[in-house]
């Protein structure tokens, strides 16, 4: 990844909205509706956009969709492209690299997850107050392989990635509309196929709440840009660590699970949106 390519990438993108973003959302498997709840907007396919990749699986149509909430200007992403598509991490970064070169300085990142965490039951929300990185660990950063100090600072400081006082918001809005908002760790997985029973049972070990095969390189880039990021995990199938015929899961499942959560979702996102900082 290049800063040309990122600055054609956002000069694209300007050439086709007149909007000035500042608040970026990437909408994970089923969510993509949201953007549906965002006021007069301009759609650009993510296939025009320079050096862009394009998704490929099911539940996300890889359009931007930028428009307003309110008096907020938003940019928002339907769908992603993952690790397990083929790509390089600092590919799944583009996105977000393009985001700051527009000026977005807020970055709600939102995935489907299976739960881990007894408490966590399908169609629950889950703010994300940290993040396991398996493949980031293991040497599939975004930031790897970048020259140094290319695009921003490499060794990224990661203390408190997802921002405190944006989860203290997003809490305090689900709190007023009634609606159960839980908070957790949420562990990355490089996929595409789900976990053995070994795994869930390693996952849970070291302290992962939910897991799911996105989010972290973004968040990594989000950090790298100084963008305050907010991450919310809709938990669409609670997988055991037992061979359980109701444990089992697929991705049919997890879209009809997330677009069942679509509607408390949005209510929390746009009560964020409206009382930002
Ligand atoms: N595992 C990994 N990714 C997922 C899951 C899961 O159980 N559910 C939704 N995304």
């Amino acid at each position: 990844m290049t800063r040309e390519q990122i600055e054609r990438a956002a000069a694209f993108i300007r050439g086709r909205t007149e909007y000035q973003p500042r608040v970026g959302v990437i909408l994970g498997s089923g969510l993509a509706d949201f953007a549906s709840s965002l006021e007069e907007p301009d759609v650009i396919p993510f296939d025009q956009v320079p050096h862009w990749t394009v998704p490929t699986v099911a539940g996300h149509p890889g359009r931007i969709v930028v428009g307003r909430a309110g008096s907020v200007p938003v940019m928002a992403l339907q769908g992603r492209s993952h690790l397990y598509e083929g790509h390089h991490p600092s590919a799944l970064g583009l996105p977000v690299w393009t985001m700051a070169a527009l000026g977005v300085t807020t970055l709600i990142v939102t995935n489907a997850a299976g739960g881990l965490n007894p408490q966590l039951r399908p169609g629950d929300l889950m703010l994300i107050r940290d993040h396991l990185n398996l493949p980031g660990m293991a040497g599939q950063n975004p930031l790897a392989g970048l020259q140094i100090e290319q695009l921003g600072p490499l060794f990224v400081e990661l203390g408190e990635a997802y921002d405190l006082e944006l989860r203290r918001l997003a809490m305090s809005v689900a709190n007023a509309a009634g609606l159960r908002l839980m908070q957790g760790v949420y562990a990355m997985v490089a996929g595409p196929s789900y976990e053995t029973p070994a795994e869930i049972h390693f996952l849970r070990s070291i302290g992962a709440d939910a897991v799911g095969m996105s989010t972290a390189p973004e968040v990594i880039v989000a950090c790298q840009m100084g963008m305050r990021v907010l991450g919310i995990s809709c938990i669409t199938n609670v997988p055991q660590a037992t061979l359980e015929e109701e444990a089992r899961v697929s991705h049919e499942e997890v879209l009809s699970s997330a677009a069942a959560a679509l509607p408390r979702f949005a209510k929390i996102v746009l009560g964020v949106l409206e009382r930002l900082p």
